[in-house]
């Protein structure tokens, strides 16, 4: 997405400009043509040669400076952005340029830009909490600049609490919503990403190893592309993504419950999730004590099917299943797809080097209803998520109306 295009990165004067390095590395090797803008306080924190060696750009900093001025200029930089980061962006500069001031050549370029403009907040809480900061930043927000929250933690300072500079992928990631295409804008894509938890006691419950990797990468990449992001999620170890509705479950009912309760104003369904298909019957109120048995036998029940549900209940919603298989893959995948009435299976061999839970990676096929098969080979989670949703996209197309029109 930022292939051969103009970033502005500006960084101001906070400890965190470290971390800006990293964002631009980032940027860089995404084929970014990355420009950094640095406040005098931001150099005293990191040297201009760092991000000048990483950009291969020149480093500009002084608004009056004659050589930087004939050689690009700050409208030039302005104008050639198609986004501006600021990264991390100090209570002093999102609060001039609330204020409309421009009297160094970052603040110039953010007001001269028509480019979108995020800034990634990073300052002392009581700062962050300050009403007269707050202020600043709805106002920004009224007049169309984004913003990142900061993240929770120690801080530089001393402090705890929010006001970190959230984690320079995170940020990558988050301001590719603002470069890339925006196909998906106006609908609603409701995710199910994790595992579920069944309770045998207090202490113990039944679970599988679903990180929620995949799942939580279709939501970034659906957001990024414009669309309203719900995203279910069972118990797991990752960071919410930004500007996503998140809806935290445990359990196979719960999920259902909140996926019902859902579906009806969602214009695609995609069921990432992988969800126990039985519970204990009973649970245990107290520690089960193993005493002195030797064996233990354990009495299951069916867990609610919630894609087949969904499938029944031949909503307006494009149905989107995934088939976690370890044989005879396409045959058990085409036989999901029929039974729970979905309109596109996507279909992972869980065995396979490369694929399945926990992994980085994904190797997947997409099974359509009229049998077609698409193979794609081991790619990021991110990347099969682009391509699941460039799929889902052309069906949504197909079906002409605003809602997919399920047969
Ligand atoms: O989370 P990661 O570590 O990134 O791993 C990704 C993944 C392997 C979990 C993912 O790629 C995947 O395959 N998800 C579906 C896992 C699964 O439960 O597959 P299944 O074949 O058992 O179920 C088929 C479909 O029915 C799935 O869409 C599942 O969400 C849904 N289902 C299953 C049981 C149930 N009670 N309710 C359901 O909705």
């Amino acid at each position: 997405m930022y292939r051969g295009k103009q970033i502005l990165l500006g960084v101001s004067g906070g400890i965190a400009a470290y971390k800006a390095v990293e964002l631009l590395r980032l940027l860089v090797k995404a084929g970014a043509d990355a420009h950094v803008v640095m406040t005098r306080h931001a150099q005293e924190f990191v040297c201009p040669l760092t991000f000048q060696t990483l950009s291969g750009n020149p480093v500009h900093s002084e608004l009056f400076n004659l050589i930087q001025e004939r050689e690009i200029g700050h409208i030039a930089l302005a104008d050639r952005a198609v986004l501006c980061i600021v990264a991390p962006a100090t209570a002093n500069v999102i609060g001039k340029v609330a204020h409309g001031l421009a009297d160094d050549l970052l603040t110039t370029t953010l007001m001269a830009s028509k480019a979108p403009v995020l800034f990634v907040p990073a300052m002392n809480v009581n700062m962050w909490e300050n009403p007269l900061y707050r202020e600043n930043q709805a106002r920004l927000e009224h007049h169309g600049y984004h913003f990142m929250t900061p993240a929770v933690g120690e801080l530089a300072c001393g402090w705890e609490g929010q006001g970190k500079l959230p984690d320079p992928a995170a940020i990558f990631d988050f301001a590719q919503n603002l470069v890339g295409s925006r196909d998906l804008a106006g609908r609603t894509v409701l995710i199910t990403a994790g595992p579920t938890r069944e309770e045998l006691d207090p202490v113990r419950y039944l679970t599988n190893y679903s990180s929620g990797k995949m799942g939580y990468a279709i939501a970034r990449a659906a957001r990024n592309r414009g669309a309203r992001v719900i995203l279910v999620s069972g118990p797991v170890a990752l960071a919410p993504p930004e500007k996503v509705e998140m809806v935290q479950v445990t359990t196979a009912r719960e999920m259902h419950a909140a996926v019902m309760a859902r579906c009806e104003g969602s214009d695609v369904i995609i069921k990432a999730a992988a969800v126990a298909d039985f519970r204990p019957l009973e649970r245990g109120t107290g520690k089960m004590k193993k005493g002195d048995r030797k064996q233990l036998s354990l009495e299951l029940v069916r867990n609610p099917d919630i894609l087949a549900d969904l499938g029944a209940k031949r909503s307006k919603a494009l149905l989107v299943g995934f088939a976690a298989e370890t044989d005879d893959l396409l045959a058990n995948a085409r036989k999901k797809l029929a039974d729970k009435g979905v309109d596109l299976m996507v279909a992972n061999d869980v065995t396979e080097p490369g694929a399945g839970f926990g992994r980085d990676t994904n190797i997947v096929r997409f099974l359509d209803r009229n049998g077609k098969v698409e193979e794609l080979p081991c790619l990021p989670k991110e990347a099969v998520a682009g391509k699941l949703l460039d799929r889902i996209q052309s069906l949504l197309k197909e079906s002409g109306g605003k809602k997919f029109r399920r047969q």
